[in-house]
């Protein structure tokens, strides 16, 4: 380990690694010496990623393409990472998404899916993880959002799995830290990524440069949570574009 790589001998797995925050983190954190596990739905993403973050960074990045809503998957997903690098340190539950939006309006379909991904999906993953974390004295990271810190009327139900998020994440951290277990949620606005493409244009295009965050800027939070060594942790993380209480 060098003062340029302090998550080096660690392991990380990414949830929703093909896109956006995710696929940043992943970068991040091979950047600080992890090797890294990419999972997400979409294999070649995650292939050609994996290769590009092998050969720039010099670690092992490994793609296990994953549904986090199929348990069974998810399970696979972890003993597959802990077969090949011998344990787990780092879990960034990150995969998540957005479906439209009125509460009046919202399909049955919109709803499961949003409580399916970012609900279920985390709970799925933390639980086949945390065996192995709490081992290592790990660090288990949750993209949260301001969206579940504050009440969102244009998104109702997106906002309840944020807020669930949040008290699943700290009350998992009451649960845990005891035994070494560093937790952390980190809250973002609005990221230029392809989120928002099932409610209208990803926010990628709606938002020019410098008008929202971009995913690297919270993959370098992220990345700064799972540094974090016993006994200390970083709870929680808002990553607020500065204007936005201003258009709250
Ligand atoms: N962008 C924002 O403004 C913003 C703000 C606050 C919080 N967040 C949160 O940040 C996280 C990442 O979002 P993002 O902005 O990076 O969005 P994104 O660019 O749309 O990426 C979402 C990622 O989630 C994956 N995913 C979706 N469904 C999945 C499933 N069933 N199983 C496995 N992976 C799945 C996608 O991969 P596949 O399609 O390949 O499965 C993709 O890699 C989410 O939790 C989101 O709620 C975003």
């Amino acid at each position: 380990m060098t003062d340029d790589t302090p998550l080096d001998g660690r392991t990380a797995l990414v949830t929703g690694a093909s896109a956006g925050i995710g696929a940043a983190t992943a970068r991040a954190l091979a950047r600080d010496g992890a090797d890294v596990v990419l999972a997400a739905r979409s294999e070649e993403r995650l292939s050609e990623l994996a290769a590009d973050v092998s050969a720039t960074y010099g670690v092992e990045a490994e793609a296990v393409p994953t549904d986090v809503t199929d348990e069974d998957a998810v399970a696979a997903m972890v003993e597959a990472t802990v077969d090949e690098f011998g344990g787990l340190d780092v879990l960034v539950n990150n995969a998540g998404l957005a479906r439209g939006g009125d509460v009046a309006e919202m399909s049955t379909d919109a709803y499961r899916t949003m409580m399916d991904v970012n609900c279920d999906g985390m709970f799925f993953a933390t639980r086949e993880a945390l065996p192995h974390l709490v081992e290592n004295e790990g660090n288990l990271v949750f993209v949260g959002s301001f969206a579940g810190q504050y009440p969102r009327p244009g998104n109702p139900v997106y906002a309840a799995t944020k807020w669930w998020t949040r008290g699943f994440a700290h009350s998992v951290e009451a649960a845990y830290g005891d035994e070494g277990l560093a937790v952390t949620v980190v809250n973002p606005t609005e990221v230029r990524s392809e989120f928002g493409s099932e409610v209208g244009d990803p926010f990628e295009e709606r938002f020019e440069p410098g008008e929202a965050s971009e995913p690297a800027e919270i993959a370098d939070a992220i990345a700064f949570a799972a540094r974090q060594k016993p006994p200390s942790t970083v709870s929680e993380l808002d990553l607020y574009r500065r204007d936005k209480f201003a258009h709250f």
